[in-house]
């Protein structure tokens, strides 16, 4: 449990010494329970598919993710928050420029996260040089899902192996604080982490990572229409729920909610 607020500088000092924890919320009441849990939270466009209902990330807006970001700040008061810029927010250096701004003076995030190959580089170092803490994602980048024809692991002929490893090399020296490495080989994603000053956090990257995240809502079982092989449940949360439900439901139809006691 974190007793106090990780900064850029806690969080980039772990590296080396010891794991990172991360998780993903998208509210004020996930982000309090996960609060002080896990060292970073980060606010994913992973919402628009778990809460969504949508099959992509692609449909996120500007003003979804503030209002987003906006609430998970409202329930953190010892992780380190990141939030997600949406697909379209940062296509060219102006745009960037302007919505990650908009994240830090609309928000309290602590940071954002691009997901970016070599072609972002100047938008990631024009951002770094305005004082934005910039996370790089990198490997399967779920905005790039309708270009790639699917999510596709990444890493598994060495040319592509060598590319990752060059811009998560290049993101460094361009001012990146952390790089996420999403579906990776893990030998890959390994020799990066190894390569790097500054810490990855792994999702589908194996055990080597500085870090581990995972979107919360399929740790704890409530998203289940499918699993990838990198998720591991803590909970079966859509059973608990269920339960519930019919518990109250029945409750109420039996005439056995509420009761003398919880009425007025
Ligand atoms: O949007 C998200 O939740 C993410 C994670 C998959 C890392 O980017």
């Amino acid at each position: 449990m974190l007793d106090k607020k990780m900064n850029l500088h806690s969080f980039k000092a772990k590296k080396g010494k010891e794991k990172i924890t991360s998780i993903t919320a998208y509210d004020a009441l996930m982000a309090k329970i996960f609060d002080g849990e896990v060292d970073m939270i980060l606010v994913g466009d992973s919402l628009k598919m778990s809460f969504g209902g949508e099959s992509e990330t692609l449909g996120a807006s500007m003003e979804e993710m503030i209002y987003h970001t906006k609430a998970v700040c409202k329930g953190v008061k010892y992780s380190f928050v990141i939030a997600d810029m949406p697909f379209g927010s940062y296509a060219t250096k102006d745009m960037a420029l302007t919505n990650a701004l908009r994240f830090y003076k609309e928000t309290a995030t602590d940071a954002i996260k691009l997901e970016v190959g070599l072609e972002k580089l100047d938008i990631v170092r024009s951002l770094c040089d305005e004082g934005i803490a910039v996370m790089a994602h990198i490997g399967l980048k779920p905005q790039f899902m309708r270009f790639d024809g699917g999510f596709k692991v990444k890493g598994k002929e060495e040319t592509q192996a060598k590319e990752l490893l060059q811009t998560a090399l290049a993101m460094q020296e361009a001012g990146a604080f952390g790089i996420l490495i999403e579906g990776v080989k893990s030998d890959v994603a390994a020799q990066i982490t190894e390569s790097l000053e500054i810490p990855t956090i792994g999702i589908g990257a194996g055990v080597d990572c500085d870090g581990q995240i995972l979107v919360w809502s399929d740790v704890f079982g409530f998203f289940d229409e499918f699993k990838p092989k990198f998720v591991r449940r803590y909970l079966e949360g859509k059973n608990l729920l269920k339960d519930a439900i019919r518990a109250y439901a029945s409750d109420v139809k039996n005439k056995a909610f509420p009761h003398s006691q919880e009425s007025y």
